[in-house]
């Protein structure tokens, strides 16, 4: 079977972020899981860089578009190279095969009378390579979709009949209930076809990097509207230009998108695909937004975060890990170096990383670390049915791109192997010479272990290599037939011994209050004066309060957090996350009053947000947290 898988097309604008990365991350995983069950994938990723956005943004850089294009063309491909991303082919929309391709899609729409030339008059959001109508725009004058501020265009252009498709694109939705995935996001598409299609400009006459024109058609004043030429990329990296027969990956299964441009793909991609007479994309996969400190990543903020950055402190794999694991598919998810090390520490070292430790640990000390499966199904039927039963859900996960739930289920069998060593104690059974039960529990577990590599291999495929190499068999069509699509049992084997696969990142949690302090002071507040002294007015930007704690509990898998419900008479009580657990019970906080900092940005631990930070002393002998000496109501202030 095909199957065709693609991610956006990036702007050469600027160097690639974390969302690029998650993108690619998905779409990569996606790859990997059809490879693993036998398809013949195809999977493409590249550079758009036509339009402009790039003409104005080489202008600012003194370059050529055509040399600052290549520039950074260049750092993407190399930081997919980096970042072990096992695509098909990169294309770039200056590639020669990709013009002469659009020329022939416009050619073949224009034909067929689908596009016609009149005049445009409107305006465009040169960010977003958009155009809005005058009713669309926020405050008469910025774009609706980023809110920069758009230009006027009145010019001479072509015209595609868009509006000629409104009712076909309704019933094809209709009709595929999972063409957009999440499902959720389908209205938000409907509402927009509903609300009148206009016909759509695809060229434009004021600048000139674009593609231009069919030379049969005569008219050397336009470039075409890079989207375009951007969408049209899906099929000319299939050589639609030649008819070559990479065009059999044709329809693609998914393209996978971020929401900020699933309309493109959702509303113009289908149409102009109707117009070429082309059958239509299975899927458009729509991810949620990454933002930092919950502002969305842009250059000018200087709140980007870069992948390499973040891949090389704590691993490509174990960060690939986090993005697919943290945020459900189509949410916005909140990055955090923080959550990023309890997942690493928590999820992969103590659920995963621990149980190779146990098995290799054990097997040397009880079977010269010879692993045998025959007697498995004798003593932990029940384990092993589990586990297969839970195993044979995650395809119709992954199907739907929850990856989160695929890897939450998946982590459900490593519970099952860990709960099983901890119950059956191999290691007394040692003792009372049932070293029969004992080794088959050890077998039990390694069989865990293997098919879960398995399964996790999509998403981290080196870490899971290892994995298998470690237990004497490689993750492959093979071994995916054998062992989850058979349900079979591992041969018996040798396992080899590995160092752990995650190191315990230390200390966490003072890492982040350290930091977050850092970035307040550096964003927040003025520089001190010269004598290190601060303005009465500096001091009453941080805003105290009285509170009265009204519910307590302790963070799971914390040494130092506990998780408290503050009353300060808003609405909701605060959720503040504070390091105090070896200092206080749950028990003695509930009902005492605490000092809040009350207008702090919230901050994610432990994949908990906080929303506040309480006042404590702390020396060698202790913490001691800040006390109002007798009750004050709530949410009154201090200072
Ligand atoms: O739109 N969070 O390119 P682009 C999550 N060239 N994903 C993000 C993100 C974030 N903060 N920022 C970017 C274009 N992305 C066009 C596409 S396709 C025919 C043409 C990801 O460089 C996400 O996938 O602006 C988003 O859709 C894409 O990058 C936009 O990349
Ligand atoms: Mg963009």
């Amino acid at each position: 079977m095909t199957n065709y898988i693609t991610t956006p097309i990036y702007y050469v604008n600027g160097e690639a972020h974390i969302g690029h990365a998650y993108t690619t991350f998905i779409a990569d995983t996606m790859a990997r899981y059809a490879r693993l069950k036998g398809d013949d994938v195809f999977f493409l990723t590249g550079t758009d860089e036509h339009g402009q956005k790039i003409e104005e943004s080489a202008k600012k850089n003194n370059m050529l578009p055509q040399d600052f294009a290549n520039e950074i063309s260049k750092t993407f491909k190399d930081l997919w190279d980096s970042l072990d991303i096992s695509y098909d082919k990169f294309i770039r929309t200056t590639d020669v095969n990709h013009t002469k391709g659009v020329q022939k899609a416009f050619l073949t729409m224009y034909k067929n009378g689908d596009i016609y030339k009149g005049n445009y008059s409107g305006h465009y959001c040169v960010s977003c390579e958009a155009f809005f109508p005058q009713t669309q725009l926020v405050d008469g004058e910025f774009c609706p979709d980023c809110g920069r501020e758009t230009t006027i265009v009145e010019e001479e252009s072509y015209f595609f009949r868009l509006s000629k498709y409104e009712k076909k694109l309704l019933e094809f939705y209709e009709s595929n209930p999972d063409f957009i995935l999440p499902r959720s996001r389908k209205t938000e598409i409907t509402n927009f076809i509903k609300s009148g299609l206009n016909d759509l400009s695809v060229t434009r006459t004021s600048f000139s990097w674009g593609i231009k024109l069919p030379d049969s058609l005569h008219d050397n004043k336009h470039v075409m509207y890079v989207w375009l030429d951007a969408l049209m990329n899906y099929i000319t990296a299939l050589g639609y230009a030649e008819d070559d027969t990479n065009m059999k990956y044709w329809p693609a299964n998914l393209h996978l998108v971020g929401k900020d441009i699933l309309r493109f793909h959702a509303v113009y991609w289908p149409a102009f695909l109707m117009s070429l007479d082309l059958p239509l994309p299975k899927h458009i996969g729509a991810h949620g937004w990454w933002t930092k400190d919950g502002e969305k990543m842009s250059k000018s903020k200087g709140n980007v975060v870069a992948p390499k950055e973040v891949c090389d402190l704590y691993g490509v794999e174990n960060f690939r890990y986090f993005m697919l694991r943290e945020v459900p598919f189509g949410q916005d998810g909140d990055f955090s170096k923080r959550a990023l090390i309890d997942r690493i520490n928590s999820d992969l070292g103590n659920d995963l990383g621990n149980l190779l430790n146990r098995i290799i640990g054990m097997s040397g000390k009880y079977s010269d670390l010879h692993i045998d499966s025959k007697d498995v199904l004798k003593y932990h039927s029940s384990e092993f049915d589990k586990t297969v039963e839970i195993l044979s859900t995650l395809p119709s996960y992954i199907d739907k791109l929850q990856l989160h739930k695929y890897l939450e289920e998946l982590w459900k069998v490593f519970s099952i192997a860990n709960k099983a060593i901890e119950e059956h104690t191999p290691w007394v059974k040692v003792k009372e010479n049932k070293t029969e039960e004992a080794l088959a529990t050890i077998a039990l577990v390694a069989n865990i272990l293997a098919k879960a590599s398995i399964l996790l291999y999509p998403v981290m495929p080196k870490t899971t290599s290892i994995i298998a190499d470690t237990l004497s068999f490689s993750i492959d069509t093979n071994s995916y037939e054998l062992l989850i699509i058979k349900k079979g049992l591992l041969a018996p084997f040798f396992i080899k011994k590995t160092p752990p696969l995650f190191p315990r990142i230390e200390d966490e949690v003072d890492i982040e209050i350290e930091s977050t302090k850092k970035d307040t002071v550096k964003t927040e507040l003025k520089p001190q004066s010269d004598d290190g002294l601060i303005e009465i007015g500096q001091f009453f930007q941080t805003s105290l309060k009285v509170g009265t704690v009204i519910d307590a509990v302790e963070v799971a898998k914390s040494k130092k957090l506990l998780c408290l419900k503050v009353d300060l008479a808003e609405n909701e009580p605060r959720q503040i996350i504070a390091g105090i657990k070896e200092f206080y019970t749950p028990k003695e906080l509930i009902g005492t009053q605490v000092c809040v900092v009350a207008n702090l940005k919230p901050a994610k631990l432990m994949g908990l947000v906080s929303e506040g930070m309480l006042l404590a002393a702390k020396d060698e002998s202790g913490l001691s947290l800040l006390r109002i000496e007798s009750y004050k109501k709530e949410g009154t202030t201090i200072g």
